[in-house]
């Protein structure tokens, strides 16, 4: 059985570590400020914004929620962004992706000031991750290989197998872990719909990571026995034996993964709490730059 890392302990853990870095900022005056801007209702990223302002909060942080109807238009978005790159008591600004068809998303990340980027999201941002230069990286990712080291899970010389090329996890992930740099040095494939036979590339990763957003895809016979197995999906199904009428679930079959791996991520309380750690460490890493 698979030893289960607890990404919960280890976000707690970082973050008790980002407490003090804030307290002493704020003996200085500084209070590290992050704006959540949400535009319309969608159920799974307004969860997402709530836990992220409630981070904050806990951490003493200030955030701004700013919600936006679903039919605002992207000039009133490009403008908003406009004055929270002017606004100084603002260090980051989270545009929270999907946004409505209607709006051009690499348009409103462009308006985005890059010293403000803590998603890691800005073309400027993303250029300097590929060259190994000084930048915000992008949080999922980030908090990924932030389990792994904590976990003394080395990519070093290893096969990676990423199952989905999304700009926020799939191909930022790809690039870090193929990095001359501790966290990377391992050998990367990237599969994604259009990989004809995914099973017999899974099957060879001693690191699997399933960041595609399909449920449960990731079955155990597609595990090598003893692979580390990271979970990013967050997929909610339908369920009626539960109150809210659904369940969380992963990209990996779960029970049967645990059965063959010798480390796996849980959905939830994996991976899921380190992208919000690594978000509030990159916004008070922006105030730290700022002041
Ligand atoms: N949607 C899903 N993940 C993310 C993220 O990390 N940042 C933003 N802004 N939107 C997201």
């Amino acid at each position: 059985m698979a030893i289960i890392i607890d990404g919960k302990s280890v976000s707690a853990d970082l973050r008790e570590q980002l407490k003090l870095k804030v307290d002493s900022l704020k003996e200085k005056g500084i209070t590290p400020g992050l704006a959540v801007v949400l535009i319309g209702d969608d159920p799974a990223s307004r969860s997402y914004v709530t836990a992220k302002e409630k981070s904050c909060g806990e951490l003493g942080m200030y955030s701004r929620d700013i919600r936006m109807p679903a039919d605002s238009s992207e000039e009133e978005l490009l403008d908003l962004i406009g004055k929270l790159n002017e606004d100084k008591d603002i260090d980051g600004i989270l545009v929270q992706l999907p946004l409505p068809s209607h709006m051009d998303e690499n348009k409103v990340i462009l308006g985005i000031d890059p010293s403000k980027d803590v998603d890691g999201f800005h073309p400027v941002s993303v250029g300097k991750m590929v060259l190994e230069q000084e930048t915000f990286l992008p949080c999922t990712p980030h908090g990924i290989l932030k389990l792994l080291e904590y976990c003394d899970i080395k990519p070093e010389g290893k096969k990676v197998v990423i199952v989905g090329r999304s700009n926020i996890v799939g191909k930022p992930l790809a690039n870090l872990m193929i990095q001359k740099q501790s966290w990377g040095n391992a050998t990367v494939t990237v599969c994604h719909t259009r990989t004809p036979d995914l099973k017999k590339e899974t099957l060879d990763a001693d690191i699997l990571i399933a960041a595609a957003g399909q449920p449960e895809m990731i079955s155990g016979d597609m595990v090598k026995p003893g692979a580390v197995v990271i979970d990013v999906g967050v997929n909610r199904v339908p369920d009626d034996t539960r109150k809210r009428g659904y369940r969380l679930t992963g990209d990996v079959m779960f029970e049967e993964a645990e059965k063959v791996a010798s480390y796996i991520t849980p959905v939830p309380g994996g991976v899921g709490p380190m992208t919000i750690t690594m978000l509030l460490f990159n916004t008070i890493q922006s105030a730290q730059n700022r002041k």
